[in-house]
């Protein structure tokens, strides 16, 4: 999704800005743009990635002021002129922009039919002239950015210049992140951390609503009606580093290959040997108040909508309260009943999601306690809830989910540990459970040693146009994440149905062309999951069954056997192989891995 970076500080803008820039090409993109000040505006845009545009700065583009963007296409195709930043028509103001403007129409014609001319298709052209429109009779560029948001409907981050006023950018968020970075006598601002964490680990978010004046020496931060606001300064705990592949090929099959640490990173200091517990302390609940909840229901986009589904269900066999899992893009519009002695959930990596902040506003609106299960710290998701969980998984750079998912599992079973633990858990279920998230890290690092073997089964099955992901009860979120995994990446066809419906429907997909992806746990339900497979195999299907077992590879065309954990927790750990058999999937295809066709890392509009 299109990102931002500012900097005003004594040093060259555009070297920074393309940095930055650089930083923010994992959130999805189709073209870029840079504008500097240095006695007038200097601009340059381009289609294509932030390289093209690096290639197209000159050297002598010098200014100490500068604002920069990637641009992910909606109003307009992407192209040289609808990149951003967009000027007004004297080439005084120049903005970038993220969000959708809503009555763009409207405005344009209201600014055309006064003597403005548009030159591109975007919405966020109309916030250049209608700053230029007051930045004459205002005495700063805070108040004409001001005056001009009040006429916006919709969301916006954004970050302005205006070639007269050299020494200052000016920035606003309203649904759509702007973090602001302290340097040594230099200020940035970005929409994401990872734009700034180079050049310094000192941030400030803005709420929405909320402006900032940056100047080299400091900020301000103001409402839109002019009262100054008083911000806490946080310390980002990733560096740039943390951003690099490390050696690997992709972000992805980094993340992937990371997840004995983070998962260890997610638990660490959580898990109490003596009562055999899980010391959450951020949840904000007191025993009483956790005991009155009735129902937990948990919400969360794509992935992290999936993990809710494993979390619902750990949180119901452990803690025995009624949960379950809805994506949080479908909740929000339907008016939901919310109710006070349910416990709502919401699940974000990025923190950012629109959808899921959206559904979190209307809950908090109706007066529903909100949980935020969020890697991102100090994200808007993690500051709109009223406590939570931190995943401490690292940044995640690959647009499809690995770690944050698996972590987000994780952060489920201490949730349901506790919850449990409050309730009926006995005391020896609880040591189980302990002991079972403690040898989750050995478990992963075990099958991630199976990649070889997942690699050639990648290459044998890529080549098929669409693939059946099947799982019952504790494997259907499995299945659900491993088919989404491979179309994701891969842009193979895939399906995720409970292994118990194939036969009300799905079966008659099944045949040659169409194999099977089969989670089939060591559990209780063994047995209906083998007929299952023999049931497609009858059909002529081929089967790629994921389990515990030697023993019923015969009932398979191949069989991973993995490791066994508890039978609560084994969901986590069967989602490894499909991880690595969607990465290899697309490396056979030849596929874009880490920023898969028209998708973004985080979804910040609607
Ligand atoms: C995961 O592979 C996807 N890229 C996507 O479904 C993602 O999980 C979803 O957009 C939610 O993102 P979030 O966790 O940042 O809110």
């Amino acid at each position: 999704m299109c990102g931002i970076v500012a900097y005003v500080g004594p040093k060259d803008a555009a070297p920074i800005l393309l940095e930055g820039l650089a930083r923010l090409e994992y959130r999805g993109y189709d073209s870029a743009g840079v504008a500097v000040v240095n006695r007038g505006l200097k601009m340059r845009k381009v289609k294509g990635r932030v390289a093209d545009l690096a290639a197209a700065v000159p050297s002598r583009f010098k200014g100490g002021l500068g604002i920069g963007h990637t641009r992910w296409a909606t109003h307009g195709v992407p192209s040289d002129v609808n990149a951003h930043p967009h000027l007004d028509g004297a080439e005084r103001i120049a903005v970038v922009h993220n969000g959708i403007i809503e009555n763009a129409d409207e405005l344009r014609a209201k600014l055309t039919a006064d003597g403005a001319t548009f030159i591109s298709e975007t919405d966020s052209e109309v916030i250049a002239h209608l700053v230029a429109r007051t930045v004459k009779d205002t005495d700063t560029l805070e108040e004409a950015v001001r005056t001009a948001l009040k006429r916006i409907v919709g969301t916006y981050g954004i970050a302005v210049l205006d070639a007269e006023r050299p020494g200052e950018v000016v920035v606003a968020r309203n649904g759509s992140p702007i973090v602001l970075g302290i340097g040594e006598k230099e200020m940035f601002a970005a929409s994401d951390v990872a734009a700034l964490v180079r050049y310094t680990r000192q941030v400030v978010h803005l709420e929405d609503g909320e402006l900032a004046v940056l100047r080299a020496d400091g900020f301000h931060t103001f409402t839109m009606d002019a009262r100054e606001t008083a911000k806490e300064t946080l310390t980002v705990d990733w560096d740039a580093g943390h951003y690099d592949t490390g050696g690997y090929e992709h972000y992805l099959l980094k993340e992937i290959s990371e997840q004995p640490e983070t998962v260890a990173r997610t638990l660490r200091g959580r898990l109490d040997e003596r009562f055999h517990i899980a010391h959450l302390g951020g949840l904000n609940l007191t025993p009483h108040e956790t005991r009155a909840f009735r129902r937990v229901k948990i919400i969360g986009c794509g992935s992290a909508y999936y993990s809710g589904q494993i979390g619902a269900q750990l949180i119901e066999e452990l803690a025995r309260i009624p949960a379950d899992a809805e994506p949080a893009s479908e909740f929000r519009y339907r008016n939901p009943v919310v109710e006070h002695d349910t416990l709502y959930v919401a699940i974000s990596q990025s923190g950012e999601t629109y959808d899921t902040l959206a559904a979190v506003q209307e809950l908090k609106r109706k007066g529903g306690r909100v949980l935020g299960i969020v890697n991102t710290v100090g994200s808007a998701i993690a500051r709109e809830v009223d406590g939570g969980v931190y995943l401490h998984a690292g940044p995640e750079v690959s647009v499809a989910s690995t770690k944050a998912f698996t972590s987000t599992a994780v952060a489920f079973a201490l949730l349901a540990l506790h919850f449990g633990r409050v309730h009926d858990l006995s005391p020896a279920d609880g040591r189980r459970i302990c002991d079972g998230l403690r040898k989750l890290p050995g478990q992963l690092a075990e099958i991630l040693a199976l990649e070889p073997e997942i690699a050639a089964l990648a290459r044998k099955y890529a080549g098929h146009p669409s693939m059946m992901f099947v799982g019952r009860v504790r494997g259907y979120p499995v299945a659900r994440e491993g088919a989404q995994k491979l179309k994701e990446i891969s842009y193979v066809h895939a399906e995720a149905y409970p292994a118990s419906e194939l036969k009300h429907g799905p079966l008659a997909l099944i045949g040659p062309d169409m194999p099977t992806v089969a989670i089939v746990p060591d559990d209780e339900l063994l047995d209906k999951n083998l007929t299952t497979l023999g049931e497609i195999r009858a059909r002529g299907g081929q089967v790629l069954m994921i389990g515990h077992r030697a023993a019923e590879a015969k009932l398979a065309d191949d069989c991973l056997v993995i490791p066994k954990n508890e039978t609560e927790l084994d969901p986590i750990l069967l989602t490894i192989p499909l991880q690595l058999l969607a990465y290899h999937a697309a490396v056979t295809l030849e596929r874009d891995v880490d920023k898969p066709r028209n998708l973004a890392k985080s979804v910040t509009v609607e």
